[in-house]
């Protein structure tokens, strides 16, 4: 019967769409696709508690007054059906973060998909964020050091397995991560990379290796490259190649050409996806069809940016390129196989990338009261974004100030100690 009436809605879409399309009036469609986001977006009934609706099976929840106090409203749009027919959408998958990629915005919004559908995580105990990167657990975590999955108690270890999603830093090793989570048969793996210079020096930043090594911030920009030229003479190093080591490659293959091809194209066998910092937009709509997702399933905001991200010119650039020369391969073997993928999607590519554009700059505008640079407590400057009065708990869940969906998601998991928050929070 539903199934039916979806049909039928969805062919008189498909018409009105055609009739539109031919007559030219794109800008009339676009007008009423934002009104309908508007509408879902917004609380839609009532004051401060608008009413439950059922919905055709669709999460419908309370909503956000302010920046905290919950009321009910409806939370998400409804499904887009024309990106169904063929696909059923992917609710397991294995994203390896990666560090200073946009890695953060990008799990932010994996998160979303998964809290909202009561998905598992899989989650260390110990680290920030359920990070499995120490050492304690590098390789093969011990399933004690881990949160349960939903509905699983903490001290019954032998079922810490199972996990929906896996989105957190941890060195990558297929078989290990394919063990602990739920064998779905659309098990999915993806993972973002960054241009190498840009990626370098957010790292060397935000990591404050320039302290370790005795530099400055504020005449890095002059004092750099005179470092990186006498690097052979300096007692320490800095990290180089940290996008290959992020992606389990050992630091033995970074320099051998034939085994770092080898491993680039066990990455490129293992990964259904690599997206790239770059094409960040682009990158999601090819993450859309892989995983058939929705729109509003990968709009994001911005997380964690660097408000003064250090520039450097092009000489400091070259020598920054050559000692991170793994991560420029990785780099220019991916970035062709996502220009290849981008052709396979197709002539729609540009007009879903236009689509999704618009709807992040209306979302921007819905959710988002106002955006400021902040100080962390290890003194890291980021620019942290605030709710809108009034929004939604879609909204909530996008804009994610401080990291509370993740901490609500820790808590559906059986953590309750808040500690490990103090760097957030
Ligand atoms: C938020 O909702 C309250 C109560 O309905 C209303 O008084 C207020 O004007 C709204 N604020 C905004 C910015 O829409
Ligand atoms: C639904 O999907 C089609 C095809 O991808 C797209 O053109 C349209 O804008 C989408 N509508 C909404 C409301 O997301
Ligand atoms: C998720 O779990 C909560 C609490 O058990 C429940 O109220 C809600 O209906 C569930 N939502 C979905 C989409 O299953
Ligand atoms: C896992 O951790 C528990 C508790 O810390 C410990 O008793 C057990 O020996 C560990 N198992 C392995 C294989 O390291
Ligand atoms: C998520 O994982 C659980 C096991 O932890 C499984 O029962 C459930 O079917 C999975 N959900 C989806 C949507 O695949
Ligand atoms: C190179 O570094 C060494 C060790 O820090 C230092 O003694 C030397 O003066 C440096 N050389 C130049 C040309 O900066
Ligand atoms: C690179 O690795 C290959 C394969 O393990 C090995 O045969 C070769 O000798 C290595 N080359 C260098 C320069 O170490
Ligand atoms: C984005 O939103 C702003 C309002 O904040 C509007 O002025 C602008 O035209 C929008 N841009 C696009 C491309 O829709």
């Amino acid at each position: 019967m539903l199934h039916k009436i979806m049909k039928n809605s969805f062919l008189v879409l498909l018409v009105i769409c055609t009739v539109f399309a031919i007559l030219g009036f794109y800008g009339e469609r676009r007008f009423n696709m934002k009104r309908s986001l508007l509408h879902y977006y917004r609380i839609t009934s009532g004051k401060n508690t608008g009413t439950m609706r059922h919905d055709e099976g669709r999460i419908v929840s309370t909503a956000y007054h302010g920046n905290q106090k919950k009321v009910k409203g409806i939370l998400q749009p409804p499904i887009n059906i024309s990106t169904r027919i063929g696909c059923h959408e992917t609710s397991n998958f294995v994203f390896i973060k990666t560090h200073k990629t946009g890695s953060t915005t990008l799990r932010s919004l994996t998160c979303r998909f998964g809290y909202f559908r009561n998905l598992s995580f899989l989650l260390g105990k110990g680290g920030v964020i359920g990070h499995l990167n120490n050492q304690a657990v590098k390789w093969s975590p011990n399933s004690s050091n881990l949160l349960p999955p939903i509905g699983v108690s903490p001290s019954d270890h032998a079922n810490h397995r199972n996990y929906n999603i896996s989105n957190i830093h941890w060195l990558f090793r297929r078989d290990i991560v394919r063990k602990l989570m739920y064998p779905a048969s659309d098990l999915k793996y993806f993972t973002i990379i960054r241009e190498p210079t840009e990626q370098w020096l957010s790292q060397f930043q935000y990591f404050k290796d320039y302290k370790r090594l005795g530099l400055k911030l504020e005449t890095l920009s002059n004092t750099l490259l005179p470092f990186l030229l006498n690097l052979t003479e300096q007692p320490r190093k800095p990290s180089f190649n940290k996008q290959l080591r992020d992606l389990g490659v050992p630091s033995s293959v970074h320099k051998n050409a034939t085994k770092l091809n080898e491993a680039l194209s066990n990455i490129d066998k293992e990964f259904d996806l690599v997206l790239i910092t770059e094409y960040f937009d682009e990158s999601l709509i090819l993450l859309k069809k892989l995983l058939c997702w929705r729109f509003e399933d990968i709009l994001y905001v911005k997380k964690r940016q660097q408000p003064n991200p250090l520039t450097v010119d092009e000489t400091t650039r070259r020598e920054i390129r050559k000692y991170n020369s793994g991560d420029v391969t990785l780099y220019h073997y991916f970035l062709a196989v996502f220009w290849r993928k981008v052709k396979e999607y197709g002539p729609v590519f540009e007009e879903d990338l236009r689509t999704f554009r618009k709807l992040l700059n209306d979302t921007w505008n819905i959710c988002i009261g106002n955006s400021v640079t902040e100080v962390s407590p290890d003194r890291y400057l980021y620019v942290e974004t605030y709710l809108a009065q009034n929004s939604s708990e879609f909204c909530w869940a996008l804009v994610n100030t401080k990291f509370q969906m993740d901490i609500e998601i820790v808590k559906r998991q059986g953590h309750t100690s808040d500690k490990r928050w103090a760097a957030f929070v």
